[in-house]
């Protein structure tokens, strides 16, 4: 179903991977890609944590932990994402020290957001729910995206509102 919320986070989280890829290699225009990436991130992020966790908790079978721990993890990647934006030379030893640390921390959010929580909605959540849940994340992302809200003025005001979720 193209508007199963489950599936939209999915093809987020797989093209993440795509992009840390490009990331990797030196070749690419390393800069254009990472205000790509953080803008996908944040707005990724942002929708989850206003229209979709909230939702999933009201169901007894998702565990509401694993919801609270999703939310600490986005703070550590929206941590890291600033951590690597903050480099700058996108060529130096450091900028990929830090891209290393940052597809850590997401590769490790998107497993368990996966393994618990969308398996969680899968089993528990109907499918009408579930594509109004995919309806409401895709109009949220869109704007947080057409709020430029992967500029890193945003994500230090992020970093600097959740810290106090980060240990
Ligand atoms: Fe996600
Ligand atoms: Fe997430």
């Amino acid at each position: 179903m193209a508007n199963d919320v489950v599936e939209l986070i999915l093809a987020d989280h797989r093209r993440f991977e795509d992009l840390f890829r490009d990331l990797r290699n030196r070749d690419n225009d390393r800069e254009k890609l990472l205000a790509e990436l953080a803008a996908l991130l944040v707005a990724h992020a942002e929708a989850e944590e206003s229209e979709v966790y909230p939702a999933l908790k009201r169901f007894k079978n998702v565990d509401d932990h694993e919801v609270e721990h999703g939310a600490e993890e986005h703070a550590e990647g929206h941590q890291a994402l600033l951590a690597l934006m903050e480099v700058g030379d996108t060529s130096s030893e450091e900028w990929e020290d830090k891209l290393e640390e940052l597809v850590e921390a997401l590769n490790h959010h998107v497993d368990e957001e996966e393994r618990t929580i969308l398996n969680d909605a899968r089993d528990s959540v109907p499918e009408q729910r579930k594509a109004e849940l995919g309806a409401n994340f895709v109009r949220v992302r869109q704007e947080r995206l057409d709020a430029d809200c992967g500029s890193v003025d945003h994500v230090r005001q992020l970093v600097k509102a959740t810290e106090h979720r980060v240990d």
